[in-house]
């Protein structure tokens, strides 16, 4: 067995509640993949009325769905080496604050977000905030769960969450800016992920030149801000969010997934955007940030093929687990904490083994095979391209021991 110790991985876009949709989306695409499978799902996790119910015999007990949806993912994602995660929850205040709960109690560094959504044109009935005040008045009441939690933040701590910009009635998005800088909070949320959603934020926003300036009018275009997706931006919108010190959170495997496009993370790199890998679980179908790392450095080179097949496009290995570790930390505004082994930083480590041939052409199944003559460049480039939680050892956050495998 070869043993070595990696940094921490950061995710930084993945809804906790949608992980028992990982895999299932069919042809869909972003807007009718919401539709179909995503609001039904999340629904069920505090409405009794939810789609998700229409044939249970029993009762439906929505938080213990939650419950057990929330343990597993949280296991899952320690036992893949994600240290920290920015997470969306759902709209629901009880089941949200389980999933801080959860996910405190087991030791992964964690955002939580409650999913804001109250625009009555695109969200459905049975799934929405039904005024601005309850948006701002639930979104409140687990902002200070999160804080009696962890009064610090450092290990725990609520990001302002609106759903998309279609989603949030306009002054909805105005008091979210606001008090996301009255608490001094994170903010996440999508942007130009799919062209059918750039041309409805086009129609919802008609006096708004782009998506992100519909963002940015409502002050939510600041440093503290996670942008996931970032398909489709003009150069003027990358401007704009490096001008902000805006963050990207680049999801390759749910872009290919859901047919969005490819991401132009070359691009915004030379722009100086900071940018980090997410899973974007679940219109990503598999919860691991070395997946998506791989999946950065397959999508690159497509875009590298349709820029008249320029090499410069292509992430190699070393930048794309760059992305997912020091380009996360920066992301979720803890560079300096995480994302290094310097002296003074936080203790969020993945300790992996990858398995040795042995004479007889033998040897423990952890998913990479090393022969013995690979350099140590070689074997980084084995496990990037064919590692997955086998490779995942022991896993601490904060110096706690947070996963063994067994
Ligand atoms: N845009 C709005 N909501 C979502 C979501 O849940 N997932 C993704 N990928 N994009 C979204
Ligand atoms: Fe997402």
């Amino acid at each position: 067995m070869l043993d070595g110790v990696a940094d921490n991985w950061t995710d930084s876009h993945i809804h906790a509640s949608q992980y028992p949709n990982a895999g299932i989306f069919g042809k869909s695409t972003l807007l009718d993949w919401l539709q179909q499978y995503t609001f039904p799902l999340e629904s069920s996790y505090g409405n009794v009325k939810s789609p998700m119910y229409k044939d249970a015999v029993e009762p439906p007990d929505p938080l213990a769905r939650a419950k057990k949806v929330y343990n597993r993912l949280i296991d899952r994602t320690l036992a893949n080496g994600t240290t920290t995660a920015s997470y969306y929850a759902t709209i629901h205040v009880e089941a949200t604050n389980l999933l801080a709960q959860i996910a405190f109690d087991k030791g992964q560094r964690a955002y939580i977000g409650r999913v804001c959504m109250d625009r009555p044109e695109t969200c459905p009935d049975y799934y929405r905030d039904e005024t601005t005040e309850e948006t701002i008045a639930n979104t409140k009441a687990s902002i200070k769960f999160c804080r009696d939690l962890d009064p610090s933040g450092e290990l725990l701590a609520h990001i302002i969450t609106p759903r998309f910009a279609p989603s949030c009635l306009p002054e909805t998005l105005t008091q979210l800016g606001a008090l996301a800088k009255d608490e001094d909070l994170r903010i996440q949320t999508h942007i130009s992920e799919n062209l059918n959603e750039v041309k409805l934020v086009r129609d919802l926003f008609p006096d708004q030149e782009s998506y992100a300036h519909v963002y940015d009018h409502h002050g939510l275009l600041t440093s503290k801000t996670i942008l996931a997706h970032a398909v489709h931006l003009s150069k003027e919108e990358m401007r704009l969010v490096k001008q902000r010190n805006s963050k990207i959170s680049h999801c390759p495997d749910s872009n290919s997934a859901l047919g969005s496009g490819l991401c132009p993370v070359r691009e915004m790199l030379d722009q100086g955007i900071e940018v980090g890998l997410g899973t974007d679980v679940s219109g990503g179908y598999n919860p691991s940030i070395l997946d998506a790392a791989r999946n950065a450095c397959i999508v690159s080179r497509h875009v590298g093929f349709l820029n008249n097949g320029d090499s410069r496009y292509n992430l190699g290995v070393a930048e794309s687990l760059w992305l997912g570790t020091m380009g996360g930390a920066k992301v979720v505004g803890m560079e300096g904490r995480l994302g290094g082994f310097e002296e003074g930083m936080l203790w969020d480590v993945q300790e992996i083994t990858l398995g040795e041939v042995d004479e007889d052409g033998q040897g423990e199944d952890t998913a990479v095979d090393i022969f013995g003559w690979e350099s140590w460049e070689d074997r980084i480039g084995k496990w990037l391209w064919n590692g997955d939680s086998r490779t995942v050892a022991r896993v601490w956050v904060g110096g706690r021991l947070v996963h063994e495998r067994r």
